[in-house]
């Protein structure tokens, strides 16, 4: 997606050899315009899987995860890190652990969204160590639907997340693939779409 890699070049900031931070267009101010495209190209890329619902993680998934949910005409849902006061029972748990924050979040979505014939499409912002994805994989098998994929706005690829969802037998489809962020940069993976 040339509009999102031209915003990680010029916007991006490295931090160390790990992190990307790009708060001033995906993590906390957003853009409107980039998020339309985001959801454009996700509905190209997973058109013909059948689609139910598409699945997010509060907070920064949300954007990317409604714009997706608006284009393939589906309701989109965000698994909640914290407890909501008003979502006590009948509800799907799994832990998910952060290797970023080192601590363990409780994820919980409400039973009444999630359906056995349901095939949700996964959608999160940034795929590092890949927990955040598989919890909510985990979510949606715990009622027995099934995951029609994963999309990732920027997968960092030279963390294990991609290959473990690969590997798990999970379809992942990534709009920018970092190789790298040594010395400051950022070396992306060839395109090949
Ligand atoms: P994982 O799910 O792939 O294992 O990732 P990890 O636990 O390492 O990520 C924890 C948080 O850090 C997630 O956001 C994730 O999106 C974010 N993150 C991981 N790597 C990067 C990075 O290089 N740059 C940025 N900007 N974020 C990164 P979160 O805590 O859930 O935050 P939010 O969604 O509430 O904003």
């Amino acid at each position: 997606m040339k509009l999102l890699k031209e915003k990680v070049m010029t916007e991006g900031i490295v931090l160390g050899d790990q992190v990307l931070k790009v708060d001033s267009f995906l993590n906390h101010q957003m853009d409107p315009v980039l998020m339309r495209e985001v959801g454009s190209e996700f509905k190209r890329r997973f058109a013909g899987e059948g689609v139910t619902k598409v699945l997010t993680i509060e907070s920064s998934g949300i954007a990317p995860a409604i714009m997706t949910a608006l284009e393939l005409g589906v309701p989109m849902i965000f698994a909640r890190k914290h407890k909501s006061l008003t979502l006590k029972e009948d509800i799907l748990v799994e832990k998910v652990y952060s290797f970023t924050k080192r601590e363990t979040n409780e994820i919980t979505v409400s039973k009444k969204f999630l359906h056995p014939e349901d095939r949700v499409l996964i959608i999160d912002d940034f795929l590092a160590n890949g927990e955040a994805a598989f919890g909510l994989a985990r979510i949606v098998e715990q009622v027995g639907a099934s995951v029609a994929g994963i999309g990732i706005v920027i997968e960092k690829s030279f963390q294990p997340g991609a290959r473990l969802l690969e590997e798990a037998g999970y379809r992942l489809d990534s709009l920018v693939r970092i190789a790298s962020l040594e010395d400051g940069t950022v070396t992306f993976v060839e395109e090949v779409h």
